[in-house]
């Protein structure tokens, strides 16, 4: 019998059960959502099992507050944690979530030892620096999602500005999760044309490139602020999936993640997004783009916010 592929959800709140839902019409034949709100887990695997049964899935789906739940997953996908409220910046949840996410570390330490671990609990990178720190687990292993959503957000704005369908668009950008992420207009394109290009063509204003970037960096925040409570959970939850989807199927995609960058960008010892290709083994290259001077300061004034907050976390741990 081929083998299952087993994804677990630490967090089976607004992203988490969204997840679920997109995993379970996915490449993944079991689906686990833990959560320290045990019947709402399980309350959640019901419904999603006679989604199933509507939809034609047939993933298994399971949920409660065991940690037996977690047991030998391939991807955990880390969501446990508290979103913003209006007002408040990702950074304001460091304490509240480095307790969750040292707590939740321990458990997939011992419970999928071998998994591949996804953090999209905010602070973001700060949080993945967390999860690696506790579990011990090779950087390659334990990734950040962000990248995907900021450069899904810039090609969803360009989209509507251009009048050119997303999947002709591919965007990128880096640097930590946060006001001061880093949009490439050199390396995003639309139909193949660098935004750099379209704005020299006359074809994008400045202004309007400007416009977007600006809306980018502050996406989440524009959510939060029209949902009232809670953050951003549909594109989150796509985007870790493609994420997850890249290593289960041994995919080699170029995606933006929070990695470990040993020595890359100018940077050591620290995580941020950054490109990188996702195959069975994680992270397997962190792929190099040339910046320009000004790229290369904004990228290293994101990184020095993520490291005055890894130096706090270090304080909790
Ligand atoms: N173990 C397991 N689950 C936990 C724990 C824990 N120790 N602590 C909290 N949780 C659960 C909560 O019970 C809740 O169901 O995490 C879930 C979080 O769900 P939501 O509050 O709906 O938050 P969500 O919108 O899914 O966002 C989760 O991702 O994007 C980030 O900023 C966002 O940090 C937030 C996280």
């Amino acid at each position: 019998m081929a083998k299952t592929t087993k994804l677990a959800l630490v967090g089976a709140g607004q992203i988490g059960g969204t997840l679920a839902h997109l995993a379970a019409q996915d490449v993944f034949d079991e689906i686990a959502l833990y959560d320290i709100a045990g019947d709402m887990a399980r309350g959640k695997a019901l419904d999603l099992m006679q989604a199933g049964a509507v939809e034609g899935f047939e993933a298994r789906i399971d949920g409660g507050d065991e940690a037996s739940l977690v047991r030998d997953a391939d991807v955990v996908i880390v969501t446990s944690g508290l979103p913003r409220k209006p007002g408040m910046s990702r950074d304001d949840l460091i304490e509240s979530n480095c307790a969750i996410i040292k707590k939740v570390g321990e458990l997939i330490k011992t419970q999928a030892p071998e998994a591949f671990v996804i953090v999209v609990t905010n602070p973001l990178d700060v949080m993945v620096w967390v999860m690696r720190e506790v579990t011990g687990f090779p950087h390659v292993r334990v990734v950040g999602m962000a990248g995907v959503l900021d450069s899904a957000r810039f090609a969803h704005f360009l989209s509507a500005a251009l009048g050119v369908a997303k999947n002709d668009i591919s965007c990128t950008v880096l640097g930590g999760h946060g006001d001061l992420m880093v949009p490439l207009t050199g390396y995003s394109s639309v139909a193949g044309v660098s935004l750099d290009e379209w704005v020299r063509s006359r074809r994008l204003s400045g202004d309007v490139l400007d416009g977007i970037i600006e809306r980018t960096r502050a996406g989440g925040g524009e959510i939060v602020k029209l949902l009232g409570t809670g953050s951003a959970f549909y594109a989150p939850a796509a985007s870790a999936l493609r994420m997850a989807r890249a290593f289960v199927r041994d995919e080699k995609r170029l995606l933006t993640a929070a990695a470990w960058l040993r020595d890359s960008y100018g940077e050591q010892n620290v995580y941020a997004g950054v490109p990188v290709i996702i195959g069975a083994s994680g992270v397997e290259q962190i792929v190099s783009l040339s910046l320009s001077d000004s790229e290369q300061a904004a990228f290293q004034q994101s990184v020095s916010a993520v490291r005055e907050l890894v130096a706090v976390a270090k304080k909790m741990l």
